[in-house]
C-alpha cells in the first residue's frame, strides 16, 4: 500500500512557529516519525510539504496512480481551499485530514474545514501520533 502524505503551509517551520501550540520539534523530526510510522505498520509512504495552494492541488492531482490513500494537513487551506477540497473530490482516494492542534477548541474560524469534506474521517489534537492514526484508518480501510 502507498499512502501520499500531503503537508501545507507553515508546517516547514515546526519548531519555530508557536512551539506552545505546535510543540519544539522540527518538520524534520515530524518527517522521521512519518517514515517510522509507515514502516512499522508495513506502507509505503511518500511526504510532500508546500506553501503554496496550486502545489498542493498538483500533489493531489499525481496522486492519482501512484498512490492508494492520501493524509493530508491541509494546515491554513484547511479552512479556506475550495480547490482542495475539489482536487480531493477529482482523484476520489480515501483520504484522512490530520491536524496536530485540536482545531475545534481553538479560533471560531480553525472549526470550519473544506477538505474534511472529501475525508472519511480528521483527526486532530494528536501531534504527530495523529499521522500515525491517519494511517492506521486507511490501511483499516
Ligand atoms: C494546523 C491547524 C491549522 O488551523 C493551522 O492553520 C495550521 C496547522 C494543525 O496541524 O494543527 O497551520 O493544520
Amino acid at each position: 500500500m502507498k499512502i501520499r502524505v500531503i503537508n501545507g503551509p507553515n508546517l516547514n517551520m515546526l519548531g519555530i512557529r508557536e512551539p506552545e501550540i505546535y510543540g519544539r520539534e522540527t518538520y524534520a523530526d515530524l518527517e522521521a516519525f512519518i517514515r517510522r510510522s509507515a514502516q512499522e505498520l508495513g506502507v509505503d509512504v511518500e511526504i510532500f510539504q508546500s506553501n503554496h495552494e496550486g502545489s498542493l492541488v498538483d500533489c493531489i492531482q499525481q496522486a492519482l496512480g501512484a498512490a492508494d490513500a492520501i493524509v493530508i494537513n491541509p494546515a491554513a487551506y484547511t479552512h479556506t481551499s475550495v480547490a482542495i477540497l475539489d482536487a480531493l473530490k477529482a482523484v476520489s482516494l480515501p483520504a484522512v485530514e490530520v491536524h496536530l492542534s485540536d482545531v475545534q477548541s481553538r479560533e471560531a474560524f480553525r472549526r470550519m474545514s473544506y477538505p474534511s469534506q472529501a475525508c472519511v474521517a480528521v483527526v486532530a489534537g494528536l501531534g504527530f501520533e495523529g499521522y500515525r492514526r491517519a494511517i492506521q484508518q486507511l490501511i483499516a480501510l
